[in-house]
């Protein structure tokens, strides 16, 4: 269906709609002719606070009409036609806005307000048709530009209805209509999704493989908006840009230096090229939320010592060069790194080759200043190439798998294009989807245009929802009563003050990085040593805490709520967590969050509250959960349910297991690429989590949470990394114990023994 000046409404402010005088009469008709011989859509505003209400509320207004003329403030209109103004050019620059006004002539219109509009029109003056017809042109002249070139080349090619002979087969969709299953996708997702799925073969739309023509502007175009000196587009995830990455710069043999909490992408990275891996073990706080690796992990003298240490490298007595350096930033839970400090550090170490920021979660920093100097962009000048890989489908707006790899190149070395993209090609397929192309030209687009706006929202909602938590918990505490915490500073320093979160404005917050930069003298974070001015946290990454654990990190006697249970107790109420730990959950506020979401969050937290406090029977909670097992849950309150899970955290030591598997780095028996080739070659295979001792396992095993490798393939379970299998052992002897809540763990098997479950994972054959 093509799109059309209709479905870009006119926005009209007056208050003469119903006036009964001539010019109420004039301004009818303009409406009718608007309506009908124009065909525009036009969304009538009474007062210029309902109009910016709606501007606020809407990306999809065409064109803005505002009558100038003074009967708002007879009628004690508290907002100024100029407030209006400003409002809509903050939001936008680019819109046509008209005033329509009788009284006014042009040299009592002040500069400021010239320079904020596009015409002037005269509501006596001129004929209707004459008005109708220039607004509406204004209409089409704004929305033909909206789009991005290569979305627009896109509508424009799928608007001509070739007859095509080439891929995909389905033709257009014609071919989905042969039977009713194809029928009922094809109305699925209607015609356009269908006439827009191209074939390579189209010319006009240029070439992603060859960063030609259109697709390959769009790529150059978003460098120029992200800030970058190349940028690619990928279509299989940013699993799949680490790997063009890390193929593009890293051979067999060649040493990496890795952040612990990785990505297993990144671990695949090291699989398919062989590199040997040398880990950074990130700081983790009593929660068990994972923090940043140590600055001094990038020191020569840190660098040495760790090699020195690893038995699978030869010749420690000479600094070999470190070939890549990779860390995710920012974390799952919002810590952001200070990138400029690590390229300081990292000049005092000629070793390392290439620099890599895993931006998964993380495409908008360069979009607000609260992030300034916190991303692998923001970085002007370095010695080595700075490599960052973003989902733009995860936070931004893109289909998923629409990803971009950004790369600055280095002082002293610079990536050439036609090298890199024979890494580029080895991962990219021959069939690209042209409209993943243009979700990425598209979200590219609407940074440029309103990032700063939008980012502005959506940071502005999240601290809101902060402040709102932390004043609830703050005011319940006071007279004895609890409520959920947020992981974020306590007080903030305001105005030479210093204030409870909850008091600080939050514009202040908006616009200033300070409050959100962690510090050593800060205790709400829990992260031993913070260097200065080196982490930040996110302000829409939300990690929620329930009640536990104690200022110094204990865990509380009694009065626990463990994460999963409120975490599950939300999915019912439609509220899904990005991720849930022992005693937090994380929240994401994106650009899709609305204020009514916000809303039914807080009702459920509420709820949920109401529900533990009045010691309601687990079946009026969770019915179904009591129901599968009802051998183990019957009889229980919501309340004795988080007492039992907390009480056995608690005496299970699971946190302090949690802690100590994480502090580990077994040592490797082979490399994680000679583990795959054992996989490959069948030598593997499955061993009980009880009898890993001595073995080497064959793949990775991530436990979530938190989501970090506790083994890669080719490390033994020897030595100290008895304390992995005694925690892996921990979470068996959980699962067997509530039933139910079964967590993630990548690399394990279950296997159903008699009335247990049994971890099971593959291992190197003896
Ligand atoms: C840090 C990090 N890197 C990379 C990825 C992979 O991204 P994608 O899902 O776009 O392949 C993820 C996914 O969760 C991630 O968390």
């Amino acid at each position: 269906m093509k799109m059309t000046i209709a479905d870009w409404p006119v926005l009209f402010v007056s208050g003469e709609f119903s006036a009964g005088n001539n010019e109420g009469h004039r301004l009818r008709e303009l409406l009718k002719e608007l309506k009908k011989i124009a065909a525009c859509t036009v969304i009538s505003a009474t007062s210029y606070e309902d109009a910016l209400e709606i501007f606020t509320s809407r990306a999809d207004i065409g064109c803005v009409v505002i009558d100038w003329d003074l009967e708002f403030e007879q009628n004690n209109e508290k907002m100024a036609p100029e407030i209006l103004l400003a409002g809509i050019r903050t939001r936008n620059t680019k819109i046509p806005v008209i005033l329509l006004t009788d009284h006014l002539e042009t040299e009592n219109l002040s500069e400021d307000v010239l320079k904020k509009i596009n015409d002037c029109l005269w509501k006596t003056a001129d004929t209707i048709e004459f008005i109708s017809g220039r607004i509406a042109n204004w209409v089409k002249s704004y929305s033909e530009n909206v789009v991005p070139e290569f979305f627009g080349k896109l509508v424009e090619y799928s608007e001509r209805y070739k007859y095509a002979w080439h891929t995909p087969g389905h033709l257009g969709g014609q071919g989905f209509l042969r039977a009713p299953s194809g029928v009922a996708m094809y109305k699925f997702f209607g015609e356009n999704t269908f006439r827009s799925d191209l074939s390579i073969s189209v010319p006009e739309l240029g070439s992603l493989l060859d960063h030609e023509g259109a697709a390959g502007d769009a790529e150059r175009n978003s460098a120029r908006v992200f800030g970058a000196d190349q940028t690619y587009y990928v279509l299989n995830g940013t699993s799949t840009v680490n790997q063009i990455i890390w193929r593009s710069q890293v051979l067999s043999g060649d040493i990496a230096l890795v952040d612990r909490n990785c990505h297993k992408s990144l671990n695949y990275a090291m699989v398919i090229t062989g590199a040997t891996p040398v880990y950074m073990i990130p700081r983790r706080n009593a929660r068990g939320i994972i923090g940043p690796v140590r600055l001094a992990e990038f020191s020569a003298d840190s660098i040495k010592k760790r090699i020195g240490a690893h038995p699978l490298i030869e010749g420690k007595n000479e600094m070999p060069h470190i070939r890549m350096s990779a860390l995710t930033n920012s974390t799952y839970d919002g810590v952001c790194y200070n990138t400029g400090a690590i390229i300081a550090e990292c000049a005092g170490c000629e070793v390392i080759e290439n620099l890599h920021f895993d931006e998964a979660w993380y495409a908008y920093a360069h979009f607000h200043p609260v992030y300034a100097g916190h991303y692998g962009m923001a970085v002007k000048e370095c010695r080595q190439p700075v490599f960052c890989s973003q989902s733009t489908h995860k936070l931004l707006t893109a289909f998923s798998q629409a990803s971009m790899l950004h790369i600055r190149n280095g002082l002293q070395r610079r990536i050439d294009p036609v090298l890199f993209n024979e890494s580029y090609m080895m991962h990219g397929s021959t069939s690209p989807q042209y409209s993943m192309i243009a979700s990425l030209d598209v979200a590219t687009k609407m940074m440029e245009d309103n990032g700063r706006t939008i980012l502005g929202d959506i940071i502005r909602e999240a601290i809101q929802l902060r402040r709102k938590i932390a004043g609830l918990e703050r005011d319940l505490r006071r007279n004895g009563d609890w409520f959920f915490g947020m992981w974020q500073p306590q007080t903030v320093k305001y105005n030479g003050n210093t204030v409870d979160f909850a008091d600080c404005p939050t514009g202040y917050l908006e616009e200033n990085q300070k409050p959100w930069v962690l510090s050593a003298g800060d205790k709400w974070h829990g992260f031993e040593d913070i260097e200065d001015d080196y982490v930040m946290l996110d302000p829409i990454k939300l990690t929620i805490l329930t009640p536990g654990i104690d200022d110094d990190g204990k865990l509380l006697q009694t009065g626990g709520i463990p994460a999963a249970i409120v975490s599950n107790f939300l999915i019912k109420h439609n509220i899904v967590c990005e991720k849930t730990d022992y005693y937090s959950f994380l929240l994401l506020n994106s650009l899709g969050t609305t204020r009514a979401k916000q809303g039914s969050l807080l009702a459920a937290l509420f709820e949920f509250k109401k529900l533990y406090d009045s010691e309601t029977p687990l079946e009026a909670v969770f019915p179904e959960l009591v129901n599968n097992h009802p051998e183990r849950y019957r009889g229980e309150t919501l309340k004795s349910h988080c007492e039992a899970m907390h009480s056995y955290l608690r005496e299970n030591k699971i946190m302090e297991l949690m802690h100590n598997s994480f502090e580990v780095i077994p040592v490797p028996a082979m490399l994680p690429v000679e583990a795959a080739a054992h996989v490959v070659r069948g030598n593997a295979e499955m061993v009980d989590v009880a009898e890993l001792n001595n073995r080497t396992v064959a793949v990775m095993l991530v436990p979530y949470p938190p989501g970090i490798p506790v083994m890669m393939g080719g490390e033994t379970m020897s030595g100290e990394a008895e304390a992995i299998a005694e925690y892996l052992l921990a979470r068996e002897k959980f699962e067997n114990e509530f039933p139910g809540y079964e967590g993630d763990i990548h690399g394990i098997t279950r296997e159903q023994r008699g009335d247990r479950i049994v971890f099971r994972t593959l291992c190197i054959r003896k």
